[in-house]
Parts: structure tokens; C-alpha cells; sequence
């Protein structure tokens, strides 16, 4: 709140020297060489496809079990998202199932790390090293690899997203990393209407100098009141992610054997090098055997006092890209099946005991019912 009120009396409220600040420091810590400040994860998407040329005629190939974002991004650039089915173990799309989606349009990939399970990106890039990948970061800035590397290194177009739900968060806001410093310069004309010099810049220079247009470029910029929140949530984040594990723990301790729902497996693989980024907590429930529909047990989590969610009614089934496309029922099965066994339990680094408590009497709860 402080640097809220400091970044206000500096006089200095839109992208500036914060936000430059922010970037650094968010480089950093996920391992990028560069990072670029957006105003959402969205924007984000959109700047990154749109720099490496995405356009009408292309094919984006990416996951169905995401944020409309996800797609939206690839339809903004007017070209086509290609769903490719999901890995029963994490939700995330495979090198296996990529590999038969690959056509002369394909013109990227763009992988989501779901829930914050990290995706095989090793394995996407081998598919075919001519084909850049786009990384949906949103759910994975503590996330690591196998071998330890930060959700942001070696990651040649990567975006986060720093909206409320996220695990550290400036209201709304987002991130792109690169590997390449010229893309970087690009992406910060591109993120402010395509003006080769922003105010901040042209400030730092002596004298006056012109800036001139250098592509129709977007309103997308962060701003320093925003960079003012994320500065701080970033110097927390590890903090934030030790209670988000605990809870995490407690979860999977809590609900590991059951006939009524499955702990996905990516969620209790032990850690070692690699980190889950811990984002959504879900339970893949057995409705049959629990007797009840999710709507039922959402409703019946909510009598107890615990919020929950969906993630993602899958996008191939939503209104848009049904009609659009053509899509139907049974098309990417695991998806389809995740997406309709899965409820989001609560978490956050802001639950006390006595909440995570509560949301695994009112998860329990639900099986005594039955029993
Ligand atoms: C997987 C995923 N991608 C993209 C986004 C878009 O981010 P934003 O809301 O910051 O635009 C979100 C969340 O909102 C998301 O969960």
C-alpha cells in the first residue's frame, strides 16, 4: 500500500519506472532473459502470436482444457486454434498427440502448464525445431522442470498473467518473456501503440527527440500502479507458495484413497528438482459413485461454506468455437472427461487452518452422505 501511495505522489502512474523495476525483478525469478509488462495475461497472448507473425491461414495448435484467453488469443490474430487432446496424467497437451496435428499451417504451439502441472515443452520442441512455442504461463510462475529449471528459462515466448485469482497478482496485469533481445525491443513498442519511443524513454534522453510509428500497435502497457502491487506480491512469492504447498499437502493427504474421487496424479508426484506450480487445486470427482452431479455438489460444498470452481468447461464445447468450428461432443475424450469429473477446491496462502479444515470436512462430508 505504501508503494501504492509512492508510486500516486511520484506523479508517475503509467508506465515508467516501476514497471521497468517489475520486469527486472519478475525476469529474474522465473529465469527469463527478458520480460515485458502488459496490462493482462491476455494482451500477453495476443502481443507474443502477433510477433512472430500469426495470421489469417495459420494453425495454433493448443489445449482445449484452458481459459478462453487461451484460443481467443490465436482468433485475435485471425487464425485458427487447432485443439489437440489432453494427457490423462497432468491435462496438459503431449508431443504424441502434437505430432498428428502438425500440417504445412501450423505456424506455432501454444501449451498450457494447467493447474500449474508443468507441460513437456522439451518434448514439444523436438517435434520440430522450425515451429515456435508460445507458453500459457498463467498457472505456473513457481513452477520448475524436471531438472529444475524456472518456468521462464530457455522459454523463447512465454505469458503470464497476474489477474486477482492468480498466485501473485496486480489486480489485473500480465507478462511476456523471450529469449530474444530484439523481439523483447519489438514487444515493448508493439505493447504502446507501436511508438518507437514511449514517455518514459523519450524522458530518460537529453534534449527533445522525435518518436515516429513503426507498426498499428496495441494499447496494452502496464502501469506503474500496477507494478507498484506486483513489485511486492513478487518479494512474497515464495512465502505465498510455502502456504499454498502446505495446503496442497494437506489436500492430497486428505483426500488421497477414496472411491468417490481421484487426487489427479500430476498433483502428488513427489517434487525433487521439479515444482508444481500449485495454481488450481483439483479433485476429479466419480459422480456415479458419489450419486449426486457436480451442480448438486457444488451446491451442497456451498450449504457448508466452501466455494468452489470449474476448471475449464472445455473450449471445443463452448457456444463460439462449437458453431465456429464445427466442434462436438467426444472429439478430445480425456479433456471432455476431465472437464466434466473436475471441482477447483479453494486455496490460497490466505486460508488459515480452520479453512482448510473446513474445506476437507465439507469435501468428507459429501462421502458420508453417500455412505
Ligand atoms: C490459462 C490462462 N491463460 C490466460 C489467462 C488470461 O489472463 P488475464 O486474465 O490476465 O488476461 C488466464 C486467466 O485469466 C488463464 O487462466
Amino acid at each position: 500500500m505504501d508503494e501504492v501511495v509512492a508510486t500516486l505522489e511520484s506523479g508517475w502512474l503509467t508506465t515508467g519506472p516501476r514497471t521497468a523495476q517489475f520486469e527486472e525483478e519478475f525476469a529474474r525469478y522465473v529465469g527469463a532473459e527478458h520480460a515485458i509488462g502488459t496490462n493482462s495475461g491476455t494482451a500477453a497472448l495476443h502481443l507474443a502470436l502477433e510477433s512472430i507473425g500469426v495470421g489469417p491461414g495459420d494453425e495454433v495448435i493448443t489445449t482445449p482444457l484452458t481459459f478462453a484467453a487461451t484460443a481467443n488469443a490465436i482468433e485475435h490474430c485471425g487464425a485458427r486454434p487447432v485443439f489437440a487432446d489432453v494427457d490423462a496424467r497432468d491435462g496438459n497437451i503431449s508431443a504424441e498427440i502434437v505430432a498428428e496435428l502438425l500440417t504445412e499451417a501450423t505456424r506455432a504451439l501454444l501449451p498450457v502448464h494447467y493447474a500449474g502441472a508443468p507441460a513437456d515443452l522439451d518434448a514439444l520442441r523436438r517435434l520440430d525445431r522450425e515451429i515456435p512455442i508460445i507458453v500459457d504461463a498463467a498457472h505456473a510462475i513457481e513452477m520448475r522442470t524436471d531438472d529444475g529449471r524456472r518456468s521462464g528459462a530457455g522459454v523463447e515466448l512465454g505469458a503470464y498473467s497476474f489477474q486477482v485469482t492468480k498466485n501473485i497478482t496486480t489486480g489485473e496485469g500480465g507478462m511476456i518473456v523471450t529469449t530474444d533481445p530484439e523481439r523483447a525491443a519489438e514487444l515493448r513498442v508493439r505493447r504502446l501503440h507501436g511508438v518507437d519511443k514511449d514517455a518514459f524513454r523519450r524522458r530518460a534522453e537529453a534534449g527533445f527527440t522525435e518518436s515516429d510509428l513503426l507498426f498499428a500497435g496495441h494499447k496494452y502497457n502496464m502501469t506503474d500502479l500496477q507494478a507498484a502491487i506486483g513489485m511486492h506480491q513478487l518479494r512474497r512469492i515464495e512465502i505465498l507458495h510455502a502456504r499454498r504447498v502446505e495446503i496442497w499437502e494437506a489436500y492430497n493427504e486428505s483426500f488421497g484413497d477414496s472411491s468417490y474421487w481421484t487426487v489427479p496424479p500430476s498433483s502428488c508426484e513427489p517434487d525433487g528438482e521439479r515444482r508444481h506450480g500449485c495454481h488450481l487445486y483439483t479433485l476429479w470427482f466419480a459422480w456415479d459413485a458419489l450419486g449426486m452431479n457436480r451442480a448438486e455438489c457444488t451446491e451442497a460444498l456451498a450449504r457448508g461454506g466452501v466455494g468452489v470452481a470449474w476448471h475449464y468447461p472445455p473450449l471445443h464445447l463452448q457456444r463460439y468455437y462449437r458453431e465456429r468450428y464445427g466442434h462436438s461432443q467426444g472429439e478430445f475424450p480425456v479433456a471432455e472427461e476431465i472437464a466434466r469429473r473436475t471441482v477447483t477446491l479453494p486455496l490460497s496462502a490466505s486460508m488459515s487452518d480452520t479453512d482448510v479444515r473446513q474445506v476437507i470436512a465439507a469435501v468428507h462430508g459429501l462421502a458420508a452422505e453417500r455412505s
